[in-house]
């Protein structure tokens, strides 16, 4: 069913995205400070009425194939003929702009992390910077000749062009090589601040806004007749997401809870009873069997979630096929879809929801994700609107492929159990500690590493397990906790005490990145 196109409220930021796990980023940091933002793929620019946005914003890094192509350098050519707004790239986007305005490019000039800058022209982008700062930067080619008429704006401490900035039909063109929206570049936000002052853009960006756009995403099917289904996991994510199904298509809303057989301890049941709770009484199917079975032996993570999105696929299709619905509802949210690839970044993980859900599901099915753009906090921001409990919007995100995720080396079920009672512990030490709350996610994690012991005055081989606690603001990137060491001291002498099995228990200190944070 197509609808009217709405049109794009005033005030609005185009954000161009040209691939990378950052662009959306940069949306998001414009709506933290009050502005609308709309992220559209490079080559629909030449489908968009350039005049109607009052800023532009090319972004992106990893290049893949297709920014290679004549259809990347168009579309920049058309923003800086047809738009009239002040533009900014971003990364890749100062590259593409300073090669389109006439500048040279060359390789071999990378810089990966912190790096500082010097601002070598004041100017009205870099109010309220020291004229020294730090910034992430993310590149390995780099402007080696300025754009006619163009003033360099900053320079890195190894010698590489940072921010510059040419004239072009009356309105400033702006090019920054790293990265103003991470966190690590210290005066990030007030760069994009400075940006959206000299675009003069409204502050029309509320909170209230992610869920009439979440809702707008549902209402875009309300004609489509039927059942409609909404996977649960009890999980934040998917909780919001039926919820707000339910808002639009009511009692025609199945929510569907399966269970894979890889939850924690006691999980089923809670989430059963949180569901009920929240009024959405769920169908329940227990497929335990169906995935274990199917995961036996397997040791390839990304083996192991194409079995699980796939075995999902099956076991929803089953059911779809039973209440006749066409429509399905699932709570992806933007860092699965970053991960997974999907935005020509470059893939970490498959999460199972993404690109672990079989195209053929796809193609027989309408998938609805109303939460896509969002980061988790987000989410946590829509569902405090939606009136959930904050015990349960403070509850840690679980990876949807369970404690499959957790479980490294061929996949037995005496891993999983080892893993399932590891997990709790970490858990119960923390909510006693007060510390549950405070941290991302904390978890045990059990492989194939054996460690010596002696349980009872007897020779022991036993499991070594790892416990991750970090530390994270969006799972983008993530820091271990520094918990006390009475507390990890309690977690060890807790597991080696109630598991048999296990003889050692370490403590994983990587961050993400260059780490993930979970294991598979
Ligand atoms: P990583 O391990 O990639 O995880 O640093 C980032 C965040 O995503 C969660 N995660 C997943 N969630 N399906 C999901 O729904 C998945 O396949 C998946 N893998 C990881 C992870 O728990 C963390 O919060």
């Amino acid at each position: 069913m197509t609808q009217e196109p709405k049109p794009i409220p005033r005030g609005t930021v185009l954000v161009v995205d040209y691939g990378g796990q950052y662009t959306h980023l940069l949306a998001r940091r414009f709506r933290e400070l009050g502005v609308l933002s709309l992220v559209e793929p490079y080559y629909k620019v030449k489908q968009l009425d350039l005049r109607d946005y009052p800023a532009i914003v090319l972004s992106g890094d990893h290049g893949g194939a297709a920014l290679a192509s004549g259809e990347v350098e168009e579309s920049a050519e058309r923003i800086l003929r047809e738009a009239l707004a002040p533009v900014l790239g971003v990364n890749y986007g100062h590259l593409l702009l300073a090669k389109v305005l006439g500048g040279g490019l060359s390789g071999g000039c990378s810089e990966y992390g912190r790096t500082r800058i010097k601002i070598v022209t004041r100017n009205e982008l870099f109010s309220g910077w020291s004229s020294e700062e730090e910034v992430w930067m993310n590149h390995s080619e780099c402007v080696s000749g300025l754009p006619p008429g163009g003033t360099v704006l900053a320079v890195s401490e190894n010698g590489v062009l940072a921010a510059f900035k040419v004239v072009v039909n009356n309105r400033p063109i702006y090019g920054v090589q790293f990265h103003p929206e991470a966190s690590h570049t210290s005066k990030g936000l007030v760069l994009l601040e400075n940006f959206i002052e000299l675009a003069n853009l409204e502050r029309k960006w509320r909170k209230e806004l992610y869920y009439e756009q979440a809702i707008a995403e549902l209402e875009k099917h309300a004609r489509e007749g039927g059942v409609v289904v909404a996977a649960v996991s009890g999980g934040l994510d998917s909780t919001v997401s039926a919820l707000l199904a339910k808002r639009v298509f009511g009692e025609r809303l199945v929510p569907v809870f399966v269970n894979h057989g890889l939850f924690r301890e006691g999980e089923v049941e809670e989430v059963l009873e949180v569901l009920k709770s929240v009024g959405l009484k769920p169908l329940f199917l227990d497929a335990s069997e169906r995935f274990l079975s199917r995961l036996e032996g397997v040791a390839d993570c990304e083996a192991r979630r194409a079995i699980i999105g796939e075995e999902f696929a099956k076991v929803f299709d089953e059911v779809m096929e039973e209440l006749g619905a066409r429509l399905f509802v699932q709570g992806t949210i933007y860092p699965d879809v970053v991960e997974s690839g999907f935005t020509g970044a470059g893939k970490v993980k498959t999460h199972h929801n993404v690109a672990g859900l079989p195209a053929w599901f796809r193609e027989k099915y309408t998938v609805v994700e109303p939460l896509k753009y969002l980061y988790k906090d987000e989410v946590r921001e829509l569902a405090r609107m939606l009136g959930l409990p904050e015990h349960f919007i403070y509850k840690h995100p679980f990876p949807g492929p369970g404690l499959a995720a957790r479980v490294v080396g061929p996949f037995t079920r005496k891993k999983l159990e080892v893993c399932r009672k590891a997990s709790a512990v970490v858990e119960k030490v923390l909510k006693k500690h007060g510390l549950y709350e405070k941290v991302w996610q904390a978890f045990a994690v059990v492989g194939d590493d054996t460690w010596v012991g002696v349980k009872g005055g007897a020779r022991k081989q036993g499991f070594v397990v790892i416990v991750r606690v970090v530390e994270s603001t969006d799972a983008m990137t993530a820091d271990y906790a520094k918990l006390p060491y009475h507390v990890l001291d309690e977690i060890s002498r807790e597991i080696t005490r109630s598991i048999d099995d296990v003889t050692m228990v370490t403590y994983a200190i990587t961050t993400k990145p260059p780490s993930t944070i979970e294991p598979c």
